[in-house]
């Protein structure tokens, strides 16, 4: 079943993840970090930084690699997540582009760049701590309800409903928020050894209980986690409520 922990808020919560993290690199300094996107996992990667920076983990021989990526973004687009995630962890940790992996979201062959993505993270021998958020409708990553949950990383259209709550990196317009999106599909999420999602706020509530509590079911994708061997779920107050 998948292991619950309660912290009193966001900042706790990012300091209970990152010193999971720490403690993967101390014993495996190469470690494959699953990183994902959104507000939510920003307080892990500032508590990760402030712990290598204090010479608390070794963090140099990390590699990262990309949940899922916007499809048709000009390259260097600010909120692709590949820009993201160099911006927010790869840069921060001092890490440079060749220790980060992600999938091609402005590939002229989506369905290769999907493919080769879910082969290069195998062949780089898996990942070791995914971390995940969770959409207000249960997705993990970008599989929307209703995703498969032994998919592969492939090609998704978006809900309105996540490219509503997604407009606000893209000021605030929906209209700029692309319909397509690469994602890790379930199935290769729950290839990772370790599967963290965090959640916070009064707004991931009912998703967080329907992953938990909820019956295993492709409308709630985050319930696939009920399936792994080693799933632990970082919660504050606001989005324990429900449980
Ligand atoms: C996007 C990302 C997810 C993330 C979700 C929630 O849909 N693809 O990986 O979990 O947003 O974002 P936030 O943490 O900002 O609520």
């Amino acid at each position: 079943s998948v292991e619950v922990v309660i912290v009193p808020d966001a900042a706790a919560g990012g300091e209970i993840i990152a010193e999971a993290m720490a403690d993967l690199l101390r014993r495996k300094p190469g470690a494959l970090l699953g990183v994902a996107t959104g507000s939510t996992p920003l307080p892990v990667y500032r508590a990760l930084t402030a712990k290598a920076a204090a010479g608390d983990v070794d963090v140099s021989r990390a590699r990262i690699c990309q949940l899922d990526e916007y499809v048709g973004l000009p390259a260097g687009h600010p909120e692709s997540y590949r820009s993201v995630v160099l911006r927010e962890v790869v840069e921060p940790l001092g890490l440079d582009e060749a220790s980060f992996m992600g999938p091609d979201g402005s590939a002229e062959d989506v369905p290769a760049a999907c493919a080769r993505y879910d082969r290069e993270l195998a062949e780089a021998g898996g990942v070791d701590l995914q971390l995940l958020g969770i959409g207000t409708d249960g997705h993990i990553g970008f599989n929307e309800p209703c995703s498969s949950l032994a998919s592969r990383t492939r090609i998704k259209t978006l809900t309105r409903q996540t490219r509503a709550d997604n407009a606000r990196f893209f000021d605030g317009d929906i209209d700029q928020v692309p319909h397509h999106v690469i994602t890790q599909g379930i199935g290769t999420i729950l290839e990772a050894r370790h599967l963290v999602l965090l959640a916070t706020g009064e707004a991931k509530a009912e998703a967080v209980a329907q992953t938990v509590e909820g019956p295993l079911t492709a409308m709630v994708p985050a319930s696939a986690l009920q399936m792994h061997p080693h799933a632990t779920v970082v919660v504050d107050e606001a989005a324990a409520s429900r449980l």
